[in-house]
């Protein structure tokens, strides 16, 4: 049985005053049991935002890391920082650092390691542009960058991800993938996994993330192989967001 996990997304969003909102309402909120919730926060709040989450039982999560676990890379971020920060999950591979900061798969696939290596649990974003899926090439893209990490790694190593399908075109635009579109992904996904190992596949989570809110999380978190969320603009809202976690139960 997989633990469903939402996870919110803040991006280059909030405030210390928003960190503390969120605390006060996390710390308080009948959270559904069995579900787990982590707060993916700017580098600025991360520890802010762990002293206001402490009484919560919610995880912390970082948007990005360096490859490197130190050294002369100005403006960078190590895995290691981020595990003294308590964080505990790490999104790689974010559309957003694949388009504007130019992330190749091989990039993606240091930066997987860099976060196994320090102990953190990296969240490998995938998904196709529009113009891809318009072009039949869904699969062939969202299968690729699986492969392009999951073909390097050991099985331990594997089963420490877990995987969010974010099509580019559903990301901030209020264009929802149907529930049908995002199944068809995550089942072929899951079926992707279940190619190295089938434990594999029926234990790694797969989050869907695109304009995900408390209105279509329901329907698209009762889909079989949809195990949680990956929520940009509704996670700012606290009520939106726990309205979604409320909806993973
Ligand atoms: O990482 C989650 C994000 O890309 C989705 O953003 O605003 O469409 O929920 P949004």
């Amino acid at each position: 049985m997989r633990t469903p996990l939402i996870a919110g997304n803040w991006k280059m969003n909030g405030s210390l005053a928003l960190v503390e909102r969120f605390g006060q309402a996390l710390a308080t909120a009948s959270l559904p049991a069995g579900v787990e919730v982590a707060l993916v926060v700017p580098f600025p709040y991360l520890a802010a935002a762990g002293q206001a989450l402490a009484d919560a039982p919610v995880a912390l999560g970082a948007q990005t890391l360096h490859q490197a676990v130190e050294g002369a890379y100005t403006g960078e971020v190590s895995g290691p920082m981020l595990a003294e920060l308590g964080v505990r999950y790490v999104l790689v591979g974010h559309s957003e650092r694949r388009t504007l900061f130019h992330e190749d798969d091989a990039g993606v696939l240091a930066r997987v390691q860099a976060a196994l290596g320090a102990g953190l649990t990296p969240i490998l974003c995938v998904g196709e542009t529009l113009a891809e899926r318009e072009a039949g090439r869904t699969m062939e893209v969202v299968l690729g960058q699986v492969k392009a990490v999951y073909d390097a790694l050991t099985a331990e190593q594997r089963a420490r991800l877990v995987i969010a399908y974010e099509p580019v075109w559903a990301i901030g635009t209020g264009k929802t993938a149907t529930p049908e579109q995002a199944q068809g992904v995550h089942g072929a996904l899951r079926g992707c996994l279940a190619a190295y190992d089938r434990a594999l596949a029926e234990a790694t989570r797969l989050l869907y993330g695109g304009s995900m809110n408390a209105g279509n999380a329901a329907e698209l978190l009762s889909q079989p192989d949809i195990d949680g969320g990956l929520v940009g603009g509704a996670s700012l809202k606290v009520d939106d967001f726990l309205a979604i976690c409320q909806s993973a139960g």
